[in-house]
């Protein structure tokens, strides 16, 4: 074989190899994709490695757990997954082994990293398997595909088992808006602006609205399927149906509040009359605030609440004369 040839073949064979490497790599984590970290292949070969091992090992039972882990009994007996009472909980099944998988090989060889779930080394997917295993039904059953599950959160993002501090739902945060607001805040700022729900008084949360776990609506709004559905959940006066609608308003509320908070009256996004000329340019009787010719005399378009001084039934009237919304 002359020279060059043999750069050709070796270079090819090379080539074939490392592409070779490159897809077994993608297929263990099942489905990934190319550009996956390093560490998540790593953390997939571990797991995979555990679920081996664990096929062969056998219960051994929470007593002899908490022979080496003592200080996890009673917390973990404290919260709802320690209640043997309760016939569907870990400790009613296998203990800590209904969640941590049958622990014989560790017990067996503790420094083995790979004979028993570390939930907090393992990919977030295979970590939600095991908590989905319960809790798949009614608030839960659209984890799959949510926004927090499309973006690689997992149950422990926002739950502790072990170390809850929340008062509720076993969260790792004392409060949503201190938990939420660590990846959302924007929205948790929004709050403390003049006008909003009150959230910040505690009186709300942000699930008040949301289903972090997933929903049927848009923003994984936690009612409905459309954005106006979450808010007359709460708000039924604007329900309608109106014999005088407001098109904007069948729309959407979004339009003209922002759910989170702003500085203007009720939550508006703009101040009327702006807020209104965002649509209405030409109206019957002059829309703008320029109309007045002298110039001392302030338009009643522009005081007060602006359009809304006469448009008072701004989100539907039903008047018999509502048109135009002023009744
Ligand atoms: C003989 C003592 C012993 C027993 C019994 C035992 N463990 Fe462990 N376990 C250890 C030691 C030591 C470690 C730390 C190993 C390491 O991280 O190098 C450990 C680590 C762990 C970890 C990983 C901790 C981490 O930081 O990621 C989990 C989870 C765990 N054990 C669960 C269990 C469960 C569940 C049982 C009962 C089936 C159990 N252990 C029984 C000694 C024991
Ligand atoms: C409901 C499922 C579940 C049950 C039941 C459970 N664990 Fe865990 N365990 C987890 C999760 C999830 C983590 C990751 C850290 C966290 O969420 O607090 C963890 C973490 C651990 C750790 C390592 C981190 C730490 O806090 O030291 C050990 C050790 C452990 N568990 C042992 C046990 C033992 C022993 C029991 C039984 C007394 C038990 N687990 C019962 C889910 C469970
Ligand atoms: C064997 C079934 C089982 C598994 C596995 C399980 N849970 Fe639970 N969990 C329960 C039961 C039962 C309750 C009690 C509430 C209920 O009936 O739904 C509960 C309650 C909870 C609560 C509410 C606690 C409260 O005080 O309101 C949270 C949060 C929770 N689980 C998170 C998790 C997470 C995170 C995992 C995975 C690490 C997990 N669970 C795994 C059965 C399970
Ligand atoms: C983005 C943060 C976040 C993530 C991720 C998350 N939760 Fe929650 N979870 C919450 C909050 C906040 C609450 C309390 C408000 C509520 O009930 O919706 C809660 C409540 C719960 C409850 C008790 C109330 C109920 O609906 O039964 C359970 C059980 C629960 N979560 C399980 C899970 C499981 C299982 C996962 C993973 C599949 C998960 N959570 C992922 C934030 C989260
Ligand atoms: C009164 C109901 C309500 C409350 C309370 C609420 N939200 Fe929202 N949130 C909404 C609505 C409605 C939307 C959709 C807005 C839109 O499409 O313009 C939304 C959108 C979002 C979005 C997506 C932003 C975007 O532009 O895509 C995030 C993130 C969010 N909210 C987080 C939070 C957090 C964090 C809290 C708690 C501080 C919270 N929300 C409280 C109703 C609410
Ligand atoms: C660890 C970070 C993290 C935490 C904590 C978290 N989120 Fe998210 N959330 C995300 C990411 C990432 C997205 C996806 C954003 C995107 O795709 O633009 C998201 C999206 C959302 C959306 C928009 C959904 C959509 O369809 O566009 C809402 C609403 C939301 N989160 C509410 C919450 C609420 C409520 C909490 C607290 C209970 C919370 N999040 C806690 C990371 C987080
Ligand atoms: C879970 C119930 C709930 C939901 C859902 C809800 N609200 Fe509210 N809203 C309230 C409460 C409570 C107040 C405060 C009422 C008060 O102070 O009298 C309020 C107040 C308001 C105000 C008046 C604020 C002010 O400064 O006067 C506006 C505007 C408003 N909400 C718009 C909306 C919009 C738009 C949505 C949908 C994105 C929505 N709300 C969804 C409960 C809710
Ligand atoms: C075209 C813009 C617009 C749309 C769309 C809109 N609103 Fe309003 N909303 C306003 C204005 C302007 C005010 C202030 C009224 C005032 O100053 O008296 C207001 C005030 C409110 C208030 C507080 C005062 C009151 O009447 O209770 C609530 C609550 C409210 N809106 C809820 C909603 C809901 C729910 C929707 C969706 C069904 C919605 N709004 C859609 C413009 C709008
Ligand atoms: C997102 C665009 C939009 C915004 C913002 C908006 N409107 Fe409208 N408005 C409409 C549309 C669309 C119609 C229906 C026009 C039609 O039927 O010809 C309408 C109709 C009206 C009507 C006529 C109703 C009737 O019975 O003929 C009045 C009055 C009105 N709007 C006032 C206001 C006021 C006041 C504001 C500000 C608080 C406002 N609008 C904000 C889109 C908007
Ligand atoms: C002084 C009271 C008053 C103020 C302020 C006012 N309007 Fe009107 N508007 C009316 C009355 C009354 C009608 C009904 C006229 C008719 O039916 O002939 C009307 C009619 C309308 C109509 C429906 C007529 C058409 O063109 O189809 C729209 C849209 C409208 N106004 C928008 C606005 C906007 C936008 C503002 C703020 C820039 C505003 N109005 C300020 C009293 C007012």
């Amino acid at each position: 074989m002359t020279r060059p040839r043999f750069y050709l073949v070796a270079a090819t064979l090379v080539f074939v190899m490392a592409l070779g490497i490159s897809t077994t790599t993608v297929q263990t984590q099942g489905g990934g994709g190319a550009a996956a970290p390093a560490r998540t292949r790593q953390q997939a070969a571990a797991e995979a490695a555990r679920q081996a091992k664990q096929l062969t090992a056998t219960v051994v039972g929470r007593e002899t757990c908490l022979g080496c882990h003592e200080e996890l009994g009673a917390p973990l007996a404290g919260t709802m997954h320690g209640k043997a009472a309760h016939p569907r909980s870990p400790a009613a099944a296998q203990g800590c082994e209904t969640c941590h998988g049958p622990g014989s090989a560790h017990v067996e060889d503790p420094s083995d990293p790979t004979t028993i779930k570390r939930f907090e080394e393992m990919p977030p997917r295979a970590a939600n398997e095991t908590c989905l295993s319960c809790h798949n039904k009614s608030t839960h059953a659209l984890w799959e595909g949510s926004a927090h599950d499309a973006r690689n959160l997992s149950c422990s993002t926002c739950h502790s088992v072990h170390a809850p501090v929340g008062p509720k739902a076993q969260l790792k945060a004392s409060s949503e808006l201190e938990l939420c607001g660590n990846c959302h805040k924007a929205q948790v700022t929004k709050i403390k602006r003049v006008s909003h729900m009150p959230l910040a008084e505690g009186k709300m949360e942000c699930t008040s609205c949301h289903n972090p776990h997933g929903s049927t609506n848009v923003k994984q709004l936690r009612v409905g399927n459309w954005i106006n559905e979450s808010c007359i959940s709460c708000h039924t006066d604007k329900r309608g149906p109106f014999l005088f609608e407001h098109a904007a308003g069948r729309e959407s509320c979004v339009t003209c509040h922002d759910p989170h908070g702003s500085n203007n009256h009720a939550m508006l996004v703009a101040r009327p009359p702006m807020l209104c000329q965002r649509c209405h340019i030409g109206t019957r009787h002059p829309s703008t605030i320029y109309d007045n010719a002298a110039v001392q005399a302030r338009s009643n378009r522009i005081v007060g609440r602006g359009c809304v001084n006469c448009h008072q039934n701004i989100h539907g009237s039903n008047h018999p004369s509502g048109q135009a919304l002023v009744r």
